[in-house]
C-alpha cells in the first residue's frame, strides 16, 4: 500500500507568500514557512490523502482522540545552508526510524521511512529559501502524528494525521552557545523505566512543564532529571541529553528505557570515540558528579539536542547548594563539538560518518 502512495503538490498563489523574518528576529519556533506536509492514515486505507500544501489550520473535532488519550508523537530535524549556499539534512532517515519506533510503543501506525525522506526533500527544497544563512540559524523541522478519530472509548485510535511543518530559527536557548544555569530535580521526574521516557511523545513534555516553570522562577534555563525510584542517577536534561567531562572521559547515562535516545547523542558519542575519546555509557549519580566538580575531576558538563545543539552548563542547582562547572565558561570538548558537528551539519568539512543529505 505504501509504494502506491500518491503525494499531491497544492501550489499556493505567489500572493499568499508570507514575509521571512530577519535574522535577528528568528527566536524558536515562532515563523512558519508557507508549505506543509500532511496525510491521514486508516484501518482501510492505511496512508492516504498525502499532500504538500499550505501552511494552514486543518479542522480537527473536540472529540478527537489525541485531545483526551495523548496519542501523540513527534520529531525535530533541521536543514542547515551551508557550503556554496548549499541545503543540508542531517540523519532525516534516523528521525524517521525512532518516530516509527515510538509509533510502535504507542499503538500508532508506522510511516514509510524512505516515502517520507524523499517527501522531506522535496519540501525542503520547495522552500529553501526559508533556510536562513545566519550562524547559528537554521530551518528547523517538526514532523508529529495525531489520534484524529472521534471516539471516548480508551483504546488505540483508527484515525490518524500525520504532518511536517517547518520554523526558521535562531539559537534554542537565550543564551545562544553560551553556558546554561541548571536546576537538578530531586523532586519531581520525567519519567519512568517501562514507561514512554524513551519516546518523543508529547505527555513527556507537558510532565516536565511544572518543575521547568519552578526552576525558570529560580533563575535556572533546564532541568536536570534523575531517576524517578532513588532521585539518585542522572537521567537528561528533556530538551537534551546530557554529557559530563570527567578525567578526561566522556560519561553519559545510558539509553535504559526512560532516557530519549538523541541523534546528536550518538553523534557525539561517534564523533569522540573517533578523535579518540574515550566515552562511558553508564549510570552516572549525581552525588559522583557534585564530588567530581569539588574535587576538580569534572572539567565540564553539556547537552546534546536537535534544537539545543551543543548546550554547555556553567551551573548546577542542587539540594539548595550552586556548583559552578569550570569557571562558568564553556568547556574544549563542548566548543570542539560545536564548531565539528556544524562543519559537518552545513558540508564545510568531510562527512565520514555519510551523515548528511544534501537537497535539490
Ligand atoms: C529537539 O531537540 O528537536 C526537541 O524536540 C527538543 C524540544 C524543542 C522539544
Amino acid at each position: 500500500m505504501w509504494d502506491d502512495l500518491e503525494i499531491t503538490l497544492q501550489k499556493m498563489p505567489a500572493e499568499k507568500r508570507k514575509q521571512k523574518p530577519a535574522a535577528d528576529q528568528l527566536g524558536f519556533g515562532v515563523h512558519f514557512t508557507d508549505y506543509m506536509f500532511f496525510m491521514k492514515w486508516s484501518k482501510e486505507q492505511g496512508w492516504h490523502e498525502a499532500r504538500i500544501t499550505a501552511h494552514e489550520d486543518f479542522p480537527i473535532g473536540p472529540a478527537a482522540m489525541v485531545f483526551h488519550y495523548g496519542q501523540a508523537i513527534f520529531e525535530g530535524l533541521k536543514a542547515y545552508r551551508g557550503k556554496d549556499g548549499q541545503v543540508f539534512l542531517f540523519r532525516p532517515r534516523d528521525n524517521f526510524e525512532r518516530l516509527n519506533a515510538g509509533a510502535v510503543r504507542m499503538c500508532m501506525p508506522r510511516v514509510p521511512v524512505e516515502k517520507m525522506v524523499n517527501v522531506l526533500k522535496s519540501l525542503v527544497y520547495l522552500e529553501r529559501d526559508w533556510v536562513p544563512d545566519a550562524e547559528g540559524a537554521s530551518l528547523y523541522i517538526r514532523p508529529t502524528m495525531i489520534a484524529a478519530e472521534p471516539a471516548l472509548g480508551v483504546r488505540p485510535a483508527g484515525l490518524y494525521y500525520f504532518f511536517i511543518i517547518m520554523s526558521p530559527v535562531g539559537a534554542y536557548y537565550p543564551e545562544g552557545f553560551n553556558p546554561t544555569k541548571i536546576y537538578v530535580s530531586d523532586q519531581y521526574s520525567r519519567a519512568v523505566k517501562g514507561g514512554v521516557g524513551d519516546v518523543k511523545t508529547a505527555g513527556n513534555y507537558a510532565a516536565s512543564l511544572h518543575m521547568s516553570q519552578l526552576a525558570k522562577k529560580e533563575g535556572y534555563t533546564q532541568v536536570l532529571w534523575l531517576d524517578a525510584c532513588e532521585h539518585r542517577y542522572v537521567e537528561e536534561v528533556g530538551t537534551s541529553n546530557i554529557f559530563f567531562r570527567i578525567s578526561d572521559r566522556l560519561v553519559t547515562p545510558p539509553l535504559g528505557g526512560s532516557i530519549l535516545g538523541g541523534i546528536t547523542r550518538h553523534a557525539v558519542i561517534t564523533m569522540a570515540r573517533h578523535w579518540g575519546v574515550e566515552v562511558e555509557e553508564r549510570p552516572i549519580a549525581i552525588d559522583e558528579v557534585i564530588a567530581a566538580n569539588g574535587d576538580g575531576t569534572l572539567q565540564e558538563v553539556f547537552g546534546t539536542g536537535t534544537a539545543a545543539v551543543i548546550s554547555p552548563v556553567g551551573e548546577l542547582f542542587y539540594k539548595g547548594v550552586s556548583h559552578v562547572v569550570n569557571g562558568g565558561r564553556t568547556g574544549e570538548v563542548a566548543a570542539r563539538l560545536y564548531e565539528e558537528l556544524q562543519a559537518i551539519q552545513r558540508g564545510y568539512c568531510d562527512d565520514p560518518f555519510k551523515w548528511t543529505v544534501r537537497v535539490g
